[in-house]
């Protein structure tokens, strides 16, 4: 198996950040190695992944099967926006110093030729919880097999030992959600708030978080590994979604039942509390695929 990057599968950083990057034309291959080169040598965790344009242009035999922009979701009640980018950056570390040097470090070679679209620090937030209180990431694969399982291209295809990934920008309304009895609260989430147990059978609304995205498609679990993170100053905050899969279905699937976008035409309840402002799909490579930058 090849080699992912590291970061990916690191946890319990308390210190995150996210930049984000466009390309006007195309981006010089020799400041895209400058910036992997960089990343390499930082103290922090740093994971590269490239929009659809962007890899094809890099590596266009490397492409994952089913590997295109994110769209626009419509559905019956809700929208989402796309905003494709064509690079992304995830910085993390337990200390913030190690992630702000790698911060400026990538970004004075990146912003020379594209445009820094999105720059966000993130945090963990208590024992991993988002910020409307509840724990992310319990139904989260355990082991390293299981996450590895459903993070990354499996051998034998295009992309193998890489991840598709999916990254959306979410603003919380925390005044109506906190406005709610907690026991409503666990409602909108299908978790409890303290101890993040599953609801059960009829206590389960089928328009729950949980219910909207803990789906099975020809008897397969579409799991991913989730590593959002919380962000936020008094005037913005929310959650940076980001997650990592084998296959882009799987996401398109997950979004398509919480946007009410599938046969039950349900709507998840967590939308009338948190509103999407960004969207992309990536392609983060395995360290021996992200090698081709450098030359
Ligand atoms: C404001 C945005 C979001 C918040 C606050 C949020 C929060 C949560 C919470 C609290 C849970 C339950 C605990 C857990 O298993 O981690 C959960 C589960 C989950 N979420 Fe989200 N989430 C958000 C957006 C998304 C999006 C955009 C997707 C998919 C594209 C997604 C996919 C999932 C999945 C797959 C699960 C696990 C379901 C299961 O197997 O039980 N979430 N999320």
């Amino acid at each position: 198996m090849n080699t992912p990057q590291q970061g990916i599968f690191v946890e319990g950083n308390r210190y995150l950040h996210v930049l984000e990057y466009s390309v006007q034309s195309t981006v010089s291959p020799g400041r895209l190695g400058q910036a992997v080169a960089a990343g390499r040598k930082c103290k922090a965790q740093v994971v590269f992944a490239f929009g659809p344009q962007m890899w094809a242009q890099v590596a266009h035999d490397k492409m994952p099967s089913g590997f295109t922009d994110f769209q626009p979701l419509n559905g019956p009640k809700m929208k989402a926006p796309a905003t494709q980018r064509d690079i992304m950056v995830w910085i993390h570390s337990a200390e913030h110093d190690d992630v702000l040097d790698a911060v400026l470090a990538i970004d004075a070679i990146l912003s020379q030729e594209t445009q820094r679209e999105l720059d966000i620090p993130g945090f963990v937030y208590q024992d991993s919880r988002d910020l409307t209180g509840f724990i992310d990431g319990s139904a989260n694969p355990k082991d390293d097999e299981a996450k590895r399982e459903a993070a990354l291209v499996p051998d034998g295809r295009p992309g193998a030992g890489g991840a598709i990934v999916f990254s959306q920008k979410w603003n919380h309304n925390l005044p109506k959600f906190n406005a709610l009895p907690v026991t409503d609260q666990e409602r909108v989430i299908g978790r409890t708030k303290e101890d993040s147990i599953e609801l059960e059978g009829d206590a389960q609304p089928s328009d729950s978080h949980v219910s909207r995205t803990d789906l099975k498609v020809d008897g397969i679990a579409q799991k991913m590994y989730r590593r959002s993170f919380p962000y936020g100053t008094a005037g913005e905050h929310g959650l940076y979604f980001l997650a990592f899969a084998c296959e882009q279905s799987r996401f398109e699937t997950v979004l398509a039942s919480m946007w009410g976008m599938d046969d039950s035409a349900i709507t998840d309840h967590l939308l009338n509390f948190s509103t999407p402002v960004t969207g992309s799909y990536w392609f983060t490579p395995c360290e021996e695929d992200l090698d081709i930058v450098l030359v």
